[in-house]
């Protein structure tokens, strides 16, 4: 027996228990719990219609507040590695990113749980549905893993169906040179959709590879990353942007496609280096007045850059801002919260975890500021390592103000299909925090924080608040 483990700790928020058994206090308290919820019920800003409870206050949310640690004791440092990890290990920050990465680790069942722990939401039933287990494998309801990786969902509102949209990587790993990055040939974009955001049914891979004519963006040989799709209520199509790219990730630009239904097939336009730079990393984002913008690592990774859209989202306007300058950050995702808006950014560590950082602006063309790292317990070296993961998207939850899904790529690089994916929530609330390397000179700002949890669900009954 090795000995090594993972265990997992919830330290309860001091205050929240009872002591009390008389029914008289216990009937108050309920009142005054009622009360307190209803108080915190507040109408959105403008038309009014919707129902918002604020994450923070909402007894379920609480519980996802709580900080869960994670001790993973780590095995000495000598014995039998794999060379490629010994190499790798002196430009690694933690000795827990070394472990993860070395093929032979003996926590690899605790980095990549096996099929026996699936997340198999046909099979499960009562009390186990609807929770989320970070990094276990996710089937889809033909019983398949889940390929959506470096995804993005959409909330199509003439459905009422949300889409995830991903990388399809259910194929061979290799390196096309000794020297590159790991990969899968392109196979498409796969297309899951449900209604609880925990059932999730395949659409089928809705923009394919081209498997014949090496000259195209989509040859198989050729590069698909972190597909994200939008309606344009103007054109009611939905609008694919990619990063696509050459093997050698010397092409830097952006794909563009489109579909009639949120379910493809998508129709695949053509890609362009945006205003002229060089992209690979990148997402979209589409804002409350219908103006959707790129975001997108350029300039080799040192810069990122902001543009809006043309209104049909096939293109873009001649405008442009560079963020965080020199700061070498990719992975962008992007979300709004009371006017504010938020970024999830990673380091550029290729398929290896690193420092995830929290940002915000009032604009989206910036000002940018840098609040720090959002995630919240674990343990330390997990919380510098994004809990072993790489941002991808971050999904509001309707209803909760406040609340969203961080959703993540656990990647899986000696076998990139088998990479995970780690769902957390993400909670924007006050009090303003800065954490004391990144010093404020701009509005005081909510927290944004990113707890970690073994295990957990949204608060039930969650969709009837849409
Ligand atoms: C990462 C990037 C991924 C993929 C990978 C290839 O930095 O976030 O999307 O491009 O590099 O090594």
């Amino acid at each position: 027996m090795s000995g090594y483990f993972a265990t997992s700790i919830v330290r309860l928020v001091p205050g929240s228990r009872c002591y009390s058994a008389s029914a008289v206090i216990w009937s108050l308290l309920g009142c005054l719990l009622l009360f307190h919820l209803y108080s915190n019920i507040h109408h959105k800003h403008g038309e009014g219609r919707e129902v918002q409870l604020r994450a923070s206050n909402h007894p379920q949310f609480r519980e996802l507040q709580q900080v869960e640690e994670e001790i993973i004791q780590l095995p000495p440092q000598k014995g039998k590695r794999s060379p490629r990890a010994a190499k790798r290990r002196h430009k690694r920050v933690t000795p827990l990113v070394d472990e993860f990465l070395d093929e032979d680790s003996r926590l690899r069942h605790v980095f990549f749980p096996g099929n026996n722990s699936a997340i198999d939401p046909v099979k499960v039933t009562g009390n186990d549905s609807y929770y989320y287990y970070p990094g276990r494998i996710w089937l889809d309801t033909d019983r398949n893993p889940i390929q959506a990786h470096g995804g993005g969902i959409l909330y199509d509102e003439r459905s009422n169906t949300y889409f995830w949209y991903g990388e399809y990587k259910d194929g061979l790993t290799y390196r096309a040179h000794k020297r590159g990055a790991a990969r899968v040939d392109i196979i498409g974009v796969g297309c899951y959709s449900s209604k609880d955001l925990w059932t999730w049914k395949n659409e089928g891979i809705v923009l394919a590879a081209e498997e014949m004519n090496g000259t195209h963006d989509l040859y198989k040989s050729n590069v698909l990353e972190r597909p994200k799709v939008i309606f344009n209520d103007k054109t009611r199509k939905y609008v694919m942007w990619m990063h696509i790219d050459d093997v050698n990730y010397t092409k830097a630009a952006v794909g563009i496609a489109i579909s009639d239904t949120p379910d493809g097939p998508f129709e695949y336009l053509g890609s362009q280096r945006p205003h002229g730079y060089e992209s690979r990393d990148m997402t979209v984002f589409k804002d409350e007045d219908g103006v959707a913008y790129l975001i997108y690592s350029s300039e080799e990774n040192n810069v990122l850059h902001i543009g809006p859209m043309t209104e049909d989202y096939l293109n873009l306007m001649p405008v442009m801002r560079r963020v965080f300058v020199g700061q070498r950050r990719e992975a962008p995702a992007v979300f709004k919260h009371q006017g504010t808006y938020y970024m999830i950014t990673s380091g550029c560590t290729g398929w290896a975890p690193n420092e995830a950082l929290a940002h915000a602006a009032e604009s989206i063309l910036g000002p940018w500021e840098t609040l720090g790292n959002p995630c919240v317990g674990g343990n330390k070296m997990f919380r510098i390592a994004t809990f072993l993961a790489q941002s991808t998207f971050v999904l509001p939850l309707p209803g909760f103000s406040g609340s969203f899904i961080f959703m993540a790529d656990r990647w899986n690089p000696s076998d990139l299909r088998d990479s995970r994916y780690v769902w957390l929530p993400l909670i924007v609330e006050g009090p303003t925090h800065h954490s004391s390397e990144y010093i404020s000179r701009l509005p005081l700002w909510s927290r944004v924080s990113i707890y970690w949890h073994r295990k957990w669900r949204l608060p039930q009954g969650w969709s009837t608040f849409k």
